[in-house]
This record gives structure tokens, sequence and C-alpha cells, in this order.
């Protein structure tokens, strides 16, 4: 744990707006309609989780049935043993068995747009999935991939990515998605952790109008890492690229080609479904190890609920993120594919080409569910309520954030601009690996407040503790905890077991340690206070501090660096750097400049510095642990500094202080 665990702002919030009297008449019923009704179905949750959780997997299609519920051996938990099933049959299959074939299941807009200033629009129905996954899965199987084989996945958001994802789970083969933002270096790194030799990419994407060259970052990975012997490349930009016969493929000729016929591959509820790689606070990314039934009843049950889904009331459901991260994977994809809602996928930026493009989307499909990241929403506040209001926004019932914590001031903004004050917003925390909303409220349930998430999802027992697992009196700073396994609860870190339970279960003995600080007010709302660990929360991006610091001082001119997170507008957290030089080296914008470049490079554009510093040395403790704490007061600006601070500087500031050892 980070050398200055901070949990100390308490802060005060005391409007309350309970969900909407009119909410279950607008919404085709709420599925859980009061608090009381959640209180209820949230102890028998806890209590009967064998009964609860079978009741919402009988609710899906199994081949075989599970013979036990749950089994936890802490740290390891099973769910639905012995059951077999397959995720792309009840996100596809299932719904062209019960004669919804032709409903739409992907709404997709393209960034780009034609003269007139129309984007390019495709719907996908549940027929054309099922084609088009069979299709692409017996393209895999002709390039060699077999079950539990690893077959990564760098895509921009074309309707061809969900495909993607799903053709590999229809084959029972493990798919590793990379965020079309991180860089080869990052690609060649997780490829090689995850013994992968099939990458899935595109020629381009599209973002604000330029193209970010995924294939030629495909190539550059290849060079790093001989592991890569294919790669299928789908044509969207028609930008230039570098062909290597006998190792590139043209997805759109093996796919024209393919048989559109490949039933799904029964897979037992324990078969590992994906890895997702993510920060944590030291080394490389890790491989989070997601399973087959657990994984997919928990998002099915949480789409349903925390959005209030329901699939005949012509619900449209956008969420923004892409599917390069957990959100994507579980509210783009595979929680929303079973509650027959379509799902908006949209490709590019929510500026492109002008700030009200989000809006715009939401006017044109009548979208009903709107579920973004705060970082998004205080950058639409600072552009200006003006773009929201030249659109119909009517049409929306339910608003989301995730991902970071959100400020009141951009919460009440979304709940009166966006929402005009009808729509109850639900603040989902939970992260990569627990896979789905862990604590959120139900919008037709809960009272909200803003700033908190609220309250433990069905099968949640969440605390705030100390060290020893002791639960905390009513607004005291404490660690977040969850003390009962769930069924989409990660399995695993691929190929690091010691790495799994040192992380996660050895904190708080006994109990699942997410990495974040929280409190629980009065009411037993939770309030969460960011991490409480080294690693940092960019813009809604999990980053490892030590990652971004080994980034940095893999350059020529560095010695030594240490990065700290500093208060960002729109960010909320930016990523504020010190660097010592190597030799007589003068520090100089170009410098700056060279590093951060270095930094995308190494990792991707979105760990660059926002603010680099130069000092002749790092601060230290006797002990020799770098003094964060006071660097974040220098970052933040508590402690002015100029351009080259001395470390005598430093150590008199921190003397002053009363932070040394
Ligand atoms: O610190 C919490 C923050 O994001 C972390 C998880 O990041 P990641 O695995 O990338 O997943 C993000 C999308 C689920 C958490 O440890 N976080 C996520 N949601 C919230 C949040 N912090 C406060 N409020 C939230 N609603």
């Amino acid at each position: 744990m980070s050398d200055s665990v901070e949990i100390t702002s308490v802060l005060k919030e005391d409007r309350v707006f309970p969900p909407p009297a009119d909410f279950g008449a607008r919404s085709g019923g709420a599925h859980v309609g009061s608090l009381e009704e959640y209180r209820a179905m949230h102890k028998r949750s806890l209590d009967d989780p064998a009964g609860f959780w079978g009741e919402v997997a009988s609710e899906l299609d199994w081949f075989e049935p599970w013979t036990e519920v749950c089994e936890w051996k802490l740290p390891d938990a099973k769910w639905f043993l012995g059951g077999k099933t397959n995720i792309c049959h009840n996100c596809v299959d299932r719904q062209v068995d019960q004669g919804h074939g032709d409903q739409v299941a992907i709404l997709w807009e393209s960034e780009t747009t034609d003269s007139q200033g129309a984007p390019e629009i495709r719907r996908l129905t549940y027929a054309d999935l099922k084609r088009e996954t069979a299709k692409l899965a017996n393209v895999l199987e002709g390039l060699g991939v077999k079950k539990g084989d690893v077959v990564t996945i760098y895509m921009g958001m074309v309707p061809e990515l969900a495909i993607a994802i799903l053709a590999c789970a229809r084959i029972g083969a493990v798919h590793s998605v990379i965020f079309g933002g991180f860089s080869s270096q990052a690609i060649a790194d997780r490829v090689e952790d995850a013994d992968s030799s099939v990458v899935l990419t595109c020629d381009g994407s599209w973002r604000r109008g330029t193209i970010i060259p995924l294939k030629a970052n495909v190539d550059q990975a290849c060079k790093l890492s001989d592991k890569i012997k294919s790669v299928l490349v789908l044509t969207r930009c028609q930008n230039a690229i570098e062909w290597q016969d006998g190792r590139d493929h043209r997805w759109g000729e093996l796919v024209a080609d393919a048989s559109d016929v490949r039933p799904c591959e029964p897979m037992d509820s324990e078969d590992m479904l994906f890895l997702l790689y993510t920060s944590g606070s030291t080394g490389k990314p890790k491989g989070i190890v997601h399973t087959t039934g657990g994984y997919m009843v928990y998002t099915y049950l949480t789409s349903k609920l925390t959005f209030n889904l329901r699939p005949d009331e012509d619900q449209v459901y956008w969420c923004t993120a892409d599917i390069g991260w957990i959100t994507g994977h579980s509210y783009i994809v595979y929680g929303l594919l079973p509650n027959r809602v379509p799902t908006l996928m949209y490709e590019g930026a929510p500026n492109h080409p002008a700030p009200n493009r989000f809006w715009d989307i939401v006017e044109r499909h009548k979208v009903t569910h709107f579920y973004t990241a705060p970082t998004a929403i205080r950058a639409f506040m600072k552009w200006g309520d003006e773009h929201v209001e030249k659109h119909d926004l009517s049409s929306l019932q339910v608003l989301g954030t995730v991902g970071e914590p959100i400020n009141p001031e951009a919460w009440i903004w979304y709940r009166d601009v966006i929402g005009a004050g009808r729509c109850p917003i639900v603040d989902t925390w939970w992260q990569t690996e627990t896979g789905g909303h862990m604590l959120t409220p139900l919008p037709g349930a809960t009272p909200t407040v803003p700033g908190s998430c609220t309250l433990p999802f069905f099968g949640i027992d969440a605390a705030v503790v100390d060290q020893d697992g002791n639960e905390l009196p009513a607004n005291t700073g404490g660690l977040l905890a969850i003390r009962k396994p769930w069924p989409s609860m990660l399995r695993g870190i691929f190929g690091d077991r010691e790495r799994f339970v040192e992380t996660y279960f050895t904190k708080i003995k006994g109990m699942y340690f997410p990495g974040d600080g929280a409190r629980r007010d009065e009411r037993g709302y939770f309030w969460i206070m960011g991490r409480v660990d080294d690693v940092i929360n960019v813009a809604g991006h999990r980053l490892g501090t030590m990652e971004v610091e080994s980034a940095i001082a893999s350059h020529d001119s560095v010695v030594e660096a240490a990065v700290v997170g500093m208060p960002h507008e729109i960010k909320g957290t930016a990523i504020a750097a010190f660097v010592t030089l190597a030799g007589d080296l003068e520090p100089s914008d170009e410098l700056r400049q060279a590093l951060r470049d270095h930094v995308a490079q190494a990792i991707g554009a979105i760990a660059k510095p926002d603010m680099i510093r130069f000092c002749d040395a790092l601060p230290k403790t006797r002990s020799g642990k770098i003094m964060r704490r006071l660097l974040r007061d220098i970052a933040a600006g508590t402690d002015s500094g100029q351009d080259v601070t001395t470390l005598e500087d430093l150590t008199v500031l921190a003397r002053l202080r009363g932070d040394e050892e």
C-alpha cells in the first residue's frame, strides 16, 4: 500500500433525490420499485445466494444444468459448477430461437459523416449477428484457433469488434481486447503474457477526424514479439498499410468465403471467457481472468436492474465506453444482448465534428438509456449548455455514470441539463476485476444523493473496514471490502497466482480488497474516496504510477522519475511526473515533449504526463522511499516549487511539514 493512505475528506451532501414518481409509468414498470423491495431482495440474496442466483441463472439457457450454485474456498470462487452454457448463445442464438431474429441487436453510428453531415448507420439484427459470428468463428478456426486459445483483438469501435468477441465466445476461444489507444509496446507485452498468436485488427480507426494506424501498430508489435503468427485485418479507413504475406489475412475475403454455420461450443461455467489487462500498483498490467457462467448471469442481471431494461418498450441503450475497457465488455455487449434491448455503438469522439455530437446521436436514435463517465460530463459542462439545448433529449429515461468519483456539481448538471430533472442517475461503482456493478442505485427504488454510489447490488456484501477487517462506524473513512464471493468476480491474474492472492486477498484478511477507500454514511450509503494504492485514475482510465515511472525512466536522459496524481478540472486526476536528468543535461521544453512522446510510445497517449517537473534529486525518506505525499502537494499547487527544484529545497520543505520519518 502507498506510504500515505489519506482518507480525510468528508464530503457533506444533504440533497436527496427520490426516484421520480412517474418512473415506473414512463419506463414500462420498474423491476425493483421501492427501497423496501430492494432491501428485502438484498437480504434474501445474501441469506440464500444459491436460491437467488439459481433463479436468475434459470432465466438464461444452459446446455446442461449446474449441480451447485457456488463454491467458495477463499480466495477461489466457482459458480454454477458443472453447468454447460455459451454466452454467445445467450446473447445471439437464443434471441433468434425465440423468434426475435429480426430485431435490432446492435445499432452503430460512424464518426465520419457524408457531405450532408449525415453519419453512416448500421443496424445488425440478432439473425445478422448469428450469421456473422458463425462466419468469423469459422475463419478463426481456419487460422488454427482452438478452444482455450487466446485471441488478441486491437480494433476501433466498429460492429466487427463486438462480432469478434462473440465469435471467440462461440468457439470457446479466450479474447484479450486491447484498447486502440495503447501502443505497439503494450500490444507486444500483452501478447507475450497471454501467449497469443492471433491478432484481429483494422487498417485504422477514426478518432476526431484522423486515422489511428492500428495495423501499423500491430506491425510494430510483431517486431517486438515473435509470438504473433496471424493477423486478420478489417478494412475500415482505406488507409495505406504494409502487408506481410503468410502472416496477414484480409478479414473481408475470409469472412465472405466462410460457412455461416457454427454451433455454439458448450462451455463449462468455469471455462475462461476473456482476459482483460489492467494496471496495478506494481509491475506490468495484469491479465484479469473472467470465466463464463457467473460473468454471464451477473452482467445479465445488473444490466437488467441497474438500467431497468425492458425488451418490448422501444428502449435504445447507449454506453459511450470503448469495448477495450471492461465497461464496454459488460455493458455494451455481454450484459445487454441477453436483455434484448438494442445497444448503440458510436465509433468516435464526443466533439467531432462539433461538441453537440453526443446529443445529436441521442436525438437521432431516441436513446432512452445513456451511460458515460464523469470526465465526459465535466467536458460537456465546460463546452456549454447551448450544445445540449439545441437537441430534443426527451427520450432519455435513465442516466448512468462510471469509472471515477463524480463531483456533485457534475452530478447535478447531468441531472438538470441532460436529464431535465426527470431521469434517475445511477452512479455505478465497480472494476475490471468485479466484472459488473457492485455499488449502485436502482433507478426505480433508490433515492440518490449526488456523489454517492449508494447501496450494494444483490449478492454483494460490501463494508468499510480497517486493515484487520473490522467494520468502521458511520462516516469514518476506511478501506472498501467485499466479504462474500459474487458470480462475476475475477478468477485470477493470468499466470500469476501469487500476485492475485497478494493484491486482492491479503490486505484485509479473508476479504476481497478492491484498492479503494470509502466511507459509509448514516443511511448506509457508500462514498468512494478514490484509490489508496499506487494506482491513479486519469479521466476514468486506470494507470499504475510505477508503470508510468518505468516508462519515463527508460528514456536515455532520465535517471529517476516519480509519478503522482494531481487534481484536474476535466480528467479528475492528471499525471504529474518529477524527473531527475542524467549528467549535466539541462531541462527544456523539448526534453519535456520528448519524455511525453516516449511515454506514449511505451504505454499509449492516455499515460502522457500533464506536468513534468525537473529536480536535481527526488525527495526520499531516510529508508529510501520516495515522498509521494510531498510531491502530490507540490503538483496540486499546495506548495510552490520552481522548474528545477533542488533536493535541498525539497528536504527543507519536507522537514518544515514534518513529512520525514
Ligand atoms: O477507483 C475506482 C474507480 O475506478 C476503479 C476501477 O477502474 P477500472 O478497473 O478501470 O474500471 C472502471 C470501470 C468499471 C475503481 O477501483 N471507479 C469506478 N467506478 C467508480 C469509481 N470511483 C468512484 N465512483 C464510481 N462510480
